[in-house]
């Protein structure tokens, strides 16, 4: 009897990782998939601008339009490039080391990658950076999140909205702080324990640009931050909006290992007139 419970429990706990596995490569080709259709989306435009000028170039003859067309397609080009260096990189690098990463540069190229989709959808993106150390993390897989963080923050404002990104320097602890706020919709406070499970999601299938909808950005958020010994929390009000704080270890130290509890999620009552995270 105790052997075939034994043997029972190693089946499932068998079962149980082999699942595990299968979901952590289904998260990755989601934020592959989000990754492509956004690069695809950019190249497209940056392509647009260069044949454009090409054209007007080849209108007109004069030296001083010609100059123009030329520093505008010197321009798009050096855009295309800084965009297949972010996927190459991402392609080329696939092994999960932490490393001293600058994540200004990180969230500006992330940014970069989304700049047409933010102005299409009519987003106001406003940037405050602090003076920060490096980070110790994987970039690749940080910029996944703050891949999946900004479009479900693009997804939650269709009628456009603001998005307020920062990085703040939190030496007292020894780590850096990266908070992703929108004034978009918000999520009502009964779904909000829910939205790190694997396969929730409030979307009908992929929007016109062809993303989200799967339920797995978020769910891959908690476990990359997981596996980096940071902290992931989440305000948000109905009606006023979301912010994310993500809490990533200074490289300088080794990474300190923190509580288990990895994950806390705040939910301010009554706050209706408050904005969902202090301005800070
Ligand atoms: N900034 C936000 N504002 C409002 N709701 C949000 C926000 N971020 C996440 N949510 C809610 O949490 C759910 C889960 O988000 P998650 O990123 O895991 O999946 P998804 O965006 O639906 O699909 P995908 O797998 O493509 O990311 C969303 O469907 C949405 O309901
Ligand atoms: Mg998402």
């Amino acid at each position: 009897m105790a052997t075939n419970r034994i043997k029972d429990e190693q089946n499932l706990q068998q079962q149980i990782d082999v699942l595990k596995q299968r979901l952590a490569q289904a998260q990755r080709l989601t934020a592959l998939g989000e990754l492509v259709s956004t690069t695809t989306h950019e190249f497209n435009n940056v392509l647009m601008t260069v044949l454009n000028y090409a054209k007007m170039g080849m209108r007109h003859k004069d030296a001083k339009t010609r100059d123009k067309c030329f520093s505008k397609i010197y321009a798009s080009a050096n855009r295309a490039a800084t965009i297949t260096n972010t996927v190459l990189g991402m392609a080329r690098n696939r092994s999960a080391g932490l490393e001293p990463t600058d994540l200004v540069k990180l969230v500006d190229d992330t940014l970069l990658l989304l700049e047409r989709e933010m102005n299409k959808y009519r987003i106001v993106v406003e940037k405050s950076y602090q003076q920060i150390p490096p980070a110790m993390v994987n970039g690749n897989q940080i910029q996944q999140i703050l891949l999946n963080l900004l479009i479900n923050a693009r997804q939650s404002m269709p009628g456009g909205g603001r998005l307020w990104i920062k990085l703040l320097n939190d030496p007292e602890n020894k780590m850096i702080d990266m908070v992703v706020r929108d004034n978009g919709g918000g999520i009502p406070a009964d779904k909000l324990p829910r939205i790190f499970e694997s396969f929730y999601t409030t979307k009908n299938g992929p929007d016109a640009s062809g993303k989200g909808g799967t339920g797995l950005g978020l769910s891959m958020c908690r476990d990359i931050i997981e596996a980096h010994h940071g902290r992931i929390r989440v305000d948000s009000t109905i009606g006023k909006g979301t912010a994310f704080t993500l809490k990533f270890p200074v490289a300088s130290k080794p990474a300190r290992k923190l509580p288990s509890a990895v994950l806390s999620i705040s939910m301010p009552v009554g706050a209706a007139s408050q904005p969902p995270v202090g301005s800070g």
